[in-house]
């Protein structure tokens, strides 16, 4: 059997860095995490060494993996003949139950990934407003377009003043026009993004924002922050704009719009949305949608858009959503997770904030503070997250290196507790790596 270390060895010579997705590499370990399967809460290595899943693909696989009613549904479209490139009553049926879930939902489209959808949605913003300007937070990620990939993690020094950062491109390549297009707020700062309004309202097509910062670990709105951001795009004409690729479904059924009771101009749903598979949603208010070719005049097409499978991955997911207790049963098992979890944090004397919203959490080494943005959590120390994380690993939970972690509602009490248990064991070779000895 080829070990790890081989199959890393052979990937390096035809995948750049060895990986199919630049996030996919994981510092902890000094390569990406290989895994033969996964299962429910549990993902396998090569050797076939299980491990309970605390990344869950990043978020998307909210039920777990291999789910019983996600595998029904891509055996469904086998039997419908893999159909590709072609309108469904499945398709219209999934945009009418968004409409009945999600509060700004009253059309939607779909498509693979969120970066392309945020990026659809940005043009459909730009058409319908026929403004050109992005206002964005520093920290908010919202993929890896061109237009939108400024500001999501800078390095400090190159960032700006806080009050008013500077757009840092997070890629080479990008044209150093499109700078000219997008202005960088700090989140949580209303006097920052009322400053921000005064200068460029009149020429913002939207205000894109995470309404819950998971890409800087897990950062809520300040309370009257996101009305704010309401108020200000409504006085100005700019449309709101929720980026909810890793909100949607996660913190309740009508996503973070629901559980903050703002309603936006436009969304995106991913990664839960399609229980493991590939899609994602662009849904808004219907005047606005209008505007998408054909009946209005903004592109969104593509031979790959909207695949049935996924399609139908994402109806049985929503219905598993749907069920009664599911949220409740999340709800549960994340109050006795971070209980313990804080415990953990507390006995061990190592400074680290745990911030968390529904299954998914940020953790902050060597900050104690609540954290309210993206400066603030970038203060955190990487070397002791790194070693937290090889830890975990060691004991056979798996993290990766990202802002944000979580489980899914696969996982049991039983799984989270032995977690919890590897969470100590990692908590304590960050005391004995980075905190000298107290004396007795
Ligand atoms: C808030 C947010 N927006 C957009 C994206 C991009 O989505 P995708 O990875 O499906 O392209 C992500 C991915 O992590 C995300 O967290």
């Amino acid at each position: 059997m080829q070990s790890a270390k081989e199959l890393y060895d052979f990937a390096r010579q035809y995948l750049p860095g060895g990986v199919c997705a630049s996030a996919r590499s994981n510092p902890a370990i000094g390569r990406p995490f290989y895994v033969s399967r996964g299962d429910g809460p549990y993902v396998y290595d090569l050797e076939g060494r299980r491990y309970i899943d605390m990344c869950i693909s990043h978020g998307a696989s909210l039920l777990g993996h291999n789910h019983p009613a996600i595998r029904a549904a891509v055996a469904q479209a086998l039997e419908i003949g893999i159909i590709c490139a072609y309108e469904t009553a499945h398709h219209a049926a999934l945009a009418h139950r968004l409409s009945e879930l999600v509060p700004c939902a009253e059309m939607a489209r779909f498509a693979g990934s969120g970066t392309e959808t945020v990026m659809h949605g940005l043009r459909l913003a730009r058409a319908a407003t026929g403004r050109e300007r992005i206002i964005k937070f520093e920290g908010h990620f919202h993929g890896y377009s061109d237009h939108l990939y400024y500001s999501s993690a800078p390095p400090l020094d190159q960032a700006g003043p806080a009050d008013s950062p500077r757009p840092y491109a997070q890629s080479a390549g990008m044209p150093a026009a499109l700078a000219d297009l997008i202005t960088i707020v700090p989140f949580n700062d209303p006097d920052a993004l009322e400053a921000a309004f005064t200068r460029h309202g009149h020429e913002v097509a939207t205000l894109i924002l995470e309404p819950i910062n998971y890409d800087s670990g897990c950062i809520l709105p300040q309370p009257g922050f996101i009305e704010l951001c309401r108020t200000l795009c409504d006085r100005y004409g700019a449309l709101l704009f929720f980026d909810e690729v890793l909100t949607a479904f996660r913190v309740g059924l009508a996503g973070a719009q629901g559980t903050l009771g703002v309603v936006p101009d436009l969304a995106v749903l991913g990664k839960a949305f399609g229980g493991g598979m590939p899609i994602s949603a662009l849904v808004g208010k219907r005047q606005i949608m209008a505007h998408l070719r054909p009946a209005g005049a903004s592109e969104h097409s593509g031979t790959y858009l909207a695949h049935l499978t996924a399609v139908l991955a994402a109806r049985a997911a929503l219905d598993e959503y749907a069920r009664p207790g599911f949220y409740e049963r999340l709800a549960e098992l994340s109050r006795r997770f971070y209980a313990g979890f804080e415990e953990i944090i507390r006995r061990s004397g190592v400074p680290c904030r745990l911030q968390y919203a529904g299954p998914r959490f940020g953790l902050y080494f060597g900050v104690t503070e609540p954290v309210w943005n993206y400066r603030q959590a970038a203060a955190q120390n990487q070397a002791m997250l790194l070693t937290f994380i090889a830890g975990c690993i060691r004991r056979e939970v798996y993290f990766h290196v990202s802002a944000h972690h979580g489980f899914s509602a696969a996982h049991t009490e039983a799984d989270l507790d032995q977690a919890l248990e590897a969470i100590a064991g990692a908590m304590s070779d960050v005391r004995s790596r980075f905190m000298a000895p107290t004396a007795s």
